[in-house]
């Protein structure tokens, strides 16, 4: 009886870090070796992703996932039985192909990346080495620098304010503990000044501050800055502000503007760009995520052209972890970075696949957990495993999103010697030429 042939596939429900229900998948093989899976699901999802289903009945407000389970269990469970577990992309394409649809709707993403992920583990336990290496080989070793939330927005904090992420960068830390360590003092820093303020401190869906009391989206650019100097770093030189606009949340295709309730102003895609041009003019911006709508090329290319040599600009929403959508991205040298989401493609061989896509065609990568989250650690080791540079979890607090930083911790100290962290250099490989440095 060969060892690494897949002897069962059980998928059941466990609750994610919203109070939701998601899939975990195990996979065990005929020497007994196990493998764990546990499905992300995101809130501000984007219109291009693979189909998450849900039951949409009355249990869990429509959230169970007791159809995706049954699928995992009833369908995808016999076919993938006394496959070869190291064959990881044999086992992606047969799940695919059970499944048939191009968006994997029949079955569910949810369904098809548990098995998929299970699959990975059992492969990486089976051969005893950590998933990175397992998936990266022995040319894994690139630590992430880490793009940490400090307040939470948009859909994540019932939209208090209409900016999704107020986020920081380390820039001059040489090791990624020394970056993550700079983040966690400019998170406890804000929170010093939430409570100064008066101002309770509570938490998003990520874990960044609840931005209670706000008078203006920019007022979250102010307070980034603040909190950097408080925390006895130099905005700009010590870290740098991302921002996850996830513009999607408030655009209005038929008209072509963009929303922003806080501030009771709508603005046209030219307005949109312009005020993200004068942040990047007046505040340490060196990352835009979605700054202009998933519908909205003609914008995302305005940005591109205004904004593309000076900063990243990420497509999360746009480009869905597609590599049919970055193409297009490409073609029409729209943003110069992907946002990597598993749950958005739906496989593990997939999201290698879209991450080489990105890398060699001069696009940045960003591997990014999602707002519901669990203690799953797969995407850090997806992210190391293919050299990725930049890992996007939410903030440092919350233990679905510390589970993640701790997990890169652990990895760095086990790398030794042999672990290379690019700091600000990432950014070179895309042209991006910061004001700033
Ligand atoms: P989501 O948010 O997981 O709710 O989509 C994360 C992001 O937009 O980057
Ligand atoms: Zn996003």
């Amino acid at each position: 009886m060969e060892g690494f042939k897949i002897k069962s596939v059980k998928a059941r429900q466990v609750f994610d870090s919203r109070a939701n229900p998601t899939v975990e998948v195990d996979i065990t093989l005929n020497d007994g070796t196990v493998g764990r899976g546990i499905v992300p699901s995101g809130a501000s999802t984007g219109l291009f992703e693979a189909v998450e289903l849900r039951d949409g009945e009355e249990t869990f407000d429509g959230k169970g996932v007791s159809k995706a389970i049954h699928h995992v269990n009833e369908q995808l469970a016999p076919l993938l039985l006394d496959m070869d577990v190291r064959d990881q992309k044999a086992i992606d394409s047969r799940l695919i192909e059970i499944d048939g649809t191009p968006n994997k709707s029949r079955l569910g993403a949810n369904a098809i990346l548990g098995c998929s992920m299970a699959a990975c583990w059992a492969g990486a336990n089976y051969y005893k080495v950590p998933l990175y290496r397992y998936l990266g080989g022995s040319a894994a070793n690139k630590l992430p620098v880490p793009m940490v939330q400090i307040i939470g927005g948009g859909a994540h904090a019932d939209n208090a304010i209409d900016i999704q992420d107020f986020l920081v960068i380390p820039t001059s830390a040489s090791t990624f503990s020394e970056g993550y360590e700079m983040v966690v003092n400019v998170y406890n820093a804000a929170k010093m000044i939430f409570k100064g303020a008066g101002k309770p401190v509570s938490i998003a869906d990520e874990g960044g501050l609840w931005p209670t009391g706000f008078q203006s989206n920019e007022e979250g650019l102010k307070l980034l800055c603040e909190s950097i100097e408080l925390a006895g770093y130099t905005p700009g030189q010590d870290l740098g502000i991302a921002l996850d606009i996830a513009s999607s949340e408030f655009y209005d295709q038929e008209r072509g503007t963009y929303r922003l309730e806080l501030e009771k102003k709508t603005l046209t895609k030219e307005e949109m760009v312009g005020m993200l041009s004068d942040w990047v003019d007046k505040y340490p911006i060196i990352s835009i995520e979605d700054g202009m709508s998933e519908l909205d090329w003609e914008g995302n290319l305005l940005l591109t052209q205004k904004l593309g040599k000076k900063i990243q600009l990420v497509g999360d929403d746009l480009f869905t972890t597609n590599i049919e959508r970055i193409r297009k991205g490409v073609e029409m040298k729209v943003d110069n970075a992907v946002l990597i989401k598993m749950n958005q493609i739906g496989t593990i061989t997939e999201t290698i696949e879209t991450i080489e896509f990105t890398q060699n065609h001069g696009y940045l990568p960003v591997v990014s957990a999602r707002s519901g989250e669990t203690e799953d650690c797969t995407i850090v080791h997806l992210a190391i495993a293919t050299n990725a540079g930049q890992l996007k979890v939410g903030s440092a607090a919350r233990s679905e999103r510390t589970a993640k930083w701790n997990e890169v911790l652990r990895i760095e100290e086990a790398l030794g010697s042999s672990a290379r962290y690019p700091s600000k250099g990432v950014f070179a490989a895309a042209g991006i030429q910061f004001n700033q440095y």
